[in-house]
């Protein structure tokens, strides 16, 4: 049932809606009347709720395009209270950042297809994405899926795009496919600004990734803190063999590494110009820099091909480490600051386990981590 407030909020007149404007159309020509309809079926506590958080109830919407096809579309409402995290209740900022996913060439969303108002209220509507969210013990992460998980987060690095929120809540893997929603924190930066002077403190944050020479945030990063650090810590206090599927995510990674450096070495080639622009840097240097780039990727595409042990751990420790800066656990982060440096130090790289530049771009994360706020 829709929450009472959301309808005994909204102005109607013998049960009719006043009026319903389109805001944003959608990627489906439909009708004004169809939202209409479709919101006015869920006034009626007709729709199946599909799931609710912090800032909103989706639901199933019988929509009908123009020329009359059904569409498995989502209805999108906001949920009030002081349980929200963002001020924003028109989804004005989700619906562009959906409507951008084809044209970027970013396949982990939905469709957009229309943000309507009615009664004060916004309706975001958008296709359906099937599936199930991970959770550890009635649908555990396993290789195949986790690999699915990083070609959509090598998409988005690839073209700039960071979700920011990417919790089990918000994924759905259905099958071998994995996909996103929840746009509403989503956010682009463009890649020439890479080596700009304000690049040091975008990168001051729990999200920053790993590459030292090509500095940025992840995807990565945010799945790993926001979802899978959870799911493994989860799995290990049920006795299951976490350790194994953080090895499965390292070889993922490896591959996700692997099409990064030919990304990054492609820059220099396409956009070194642009970026040194910028930056107000030399053109050669942007060059270098983004040369050390794809050899540092190459590097951790080597270490996770075939995980050794350490790597696994410091791995493993990031996330927990990143998860803690996150929540703000003074205790916790000093720990795991101490147990990384101890993993990750001299003595790890004099043993031969771990590369001396893998050790150092660690140190760089937990120090930049630490900086977030
Ligand atoms: N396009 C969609 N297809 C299927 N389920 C969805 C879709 N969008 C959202 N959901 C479900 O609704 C829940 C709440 O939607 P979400 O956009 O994440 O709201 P919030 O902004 O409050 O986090 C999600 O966790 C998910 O279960
Ligand atoms: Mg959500």
């Amino acid at each position: 049932m829709p929450e009472r407030a959301l309808i005994d909020g909204m102005p109607r007149t013998h049960g009719e809606l006043r009026e319903c404007v389109v805001l944003d159309a959608g990627r489906e020509p439909v009708d004004e009347r169809a939202y209409a309809q479709a919101i006015r079926r869920l006034m009626q506590g007709d729709a199946v709720e599909l799931g609710r958080d912090h800032n909103a109830i989706c639901y199933r919407a019988g929509l009908v395009a123009t020329d009359g096809r059904p569409l498995a579309a989502v209805v999108k409402v906001p949920r009030m209270g002081p349980q929200r995290t963002n001020a924003d209740t028109s989804f004005a900022w989700e619906a562009r950042i959906l409507a951008s996913l084809p044209v970027a060439g970013i396949g982990a969303g939905p469709g957009l297809l229309g943000r309507v108002v009615a009664g004060g209220t916004h309706f975001l509507f958008m296709d359906e994405v099937p599936g199930r969210h991970p959770d550890p013990a009635t649908h555990p992460l396993d290789a195949q899926t986790l690999h699915a998980i990083l070609e959509q987060l090598y998409a988005m690095d690839a073209r700039g795009l960071m979700h920011y929120d990417l919790k089990p809540a918000n994924m759905l893997v259905d099958g071998t496919r994995v996909r996103f929603v929840d746009f509403e924190f989503a956010r682009y930066r463009d890649v020439l600004e890479t080596y700009t002077p304000a690049s040091e403190a975008f990168c001051a944050d729990y999200n920053v990734s790993g590459n030292p020479f090509f500095p940025g945030r992840s995807n990565v990063a945010n799945f790993e803190f926001r979802a899978l650090h959870f799911h493994l810590r989860d799995l290990a206090a049920a006795g299951a063999d976490a350790e194994a599927l953080i090895r499965h995510w390292l070889r993922a990674r490896s591959g996700y590494h692997r099409r990064m450096a030919v990304f990054v070495a492609g820059l220099a080639d396409s956009s070194a110009t642009g970026m040194a622009l910028a930056a107000g840097i030399a053109p050669g240097r942007v060059r270098d820099r983004l040369h050390a780039a794809a050899q540092h990727e190459t590097m951790l595409a080597d270490v996770f091909a075939q995980p050794h042990e350490a790597a696994a751990r410091v791995e493993r420790l990031l996330m927990a480490y990143r998860c803690a800066v996150f929540e703000r656990d003074a205790a916790e982060i000093e720990r795991l600051r101490q147990t990384i440096r101890a993993a990750s130090g001299p003595d790890a790289t004099r043993r031969g386990t771990l590369p001396g530049a893998y050790c150092q771009a660690v140190t760089r994360v937990v120090e930049l981590v630490g900086r977030s706020s």
